[in-house]
């Protein structure tokens, strides 16, 4: 649970790290709408000028900044640094924040940084996830949400999401799968992590007061019906 104070739930300074067109940002953006929720967006800061995301957020009357990696990386690192700071930001989630960010970065956030990868991890670090994923004929693929470590699309995974690769699926059309399921997983990840309950032990996750599993099949198999 979230942390309570005598004017309702604490909502934690949440920034998002975008490069691009943002829909993960606003899956995040629309889940921390709901007043309970223990995480509140404050910031979103692109590495890109033009991304497409920056328009969404401030549509959303999301504050914004651009920490131009045109500028050299150092100076945007510094540039992302000092508006978390300013924002008073306590937690970072990348989405779509196609930078990687050096290990001083990372050391300081710790486990108060998460990242989404089109992914079952460790299956597919890197680009062209669903690409790769046709290509290897797996029949189930998906996300995951993880915190972040100084390796690419590496460190303690907190969830995964699946979805089944389906005959006849494109990178196109997989990767909408994928990204709807994205969209699901990444709020409900945020939450948990927000409510402080995830510790990471030996760079595994461990979670408190999870609820039990629901009456689902709990296994997904790929293709239905066999
Ligand atoms: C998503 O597929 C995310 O998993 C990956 O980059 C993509 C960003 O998409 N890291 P969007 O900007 O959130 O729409």
């Amino acid at each position: 649970m979230a942390k309570t104070s005598g004017s309702g739930p604490i909502r934690r300074r949440t920034a998002i790290l975008i490069s691009g067109r943002g829909s993960n940002m606003a899956a995040l953006i629309a889940a921390a709408a709901d007043p309970p929720f223990p995480a509140e967006i404050a910031l979103v800061v692109s590495s890109r000028p033009k991304a497409a995301g920056l328009d969404k957020a401030g549509a959303a009357g999301i504050e914004t900044a651009v920490a131009d990696y045109a500028a050299g990386a150092m100076a945007a690192e510094a540039e992302i640094e000092a508006r978390l700071a300013e924002h008073g930001i306590d937690l970072v989630c990348l989405a779509g924040f196609m930078r990687l960010l050096s290990p001083e970065f990372v050391q300081r956030w710790g486990d108060r940084m998460i990242n989404i990868h089109p992914s079952l991890l460790p299956a597919f670090a890197g680009l062209n996830t669903h690409h790769r994923a046709l290509d290897a004929g797996v029949k189930l693929h998906g996300c995951t949400v993880h915190f972040v470590r100084a390796a690419m699309d590496n460190g303690p995974i907190i969830a995964q999401a699946a979805v089944p690769v389906l005959d006849g699926d494109t990178p196109a059309t997989l990767g909408a799968r994928v990204l709807s399921a994205e969209h699901i997983l990444y709020p409900k990840v945020l939450a948990l992590v927000a409510a402080e309950r995830i510790r990471v032990v030996n760079e595994l996750c461990v979670f408190s007061n999870r609820p039990p599993p629901g009456d689902g099949p709990g296994v997904l198999v790929s293709p239905p019906g066999i």
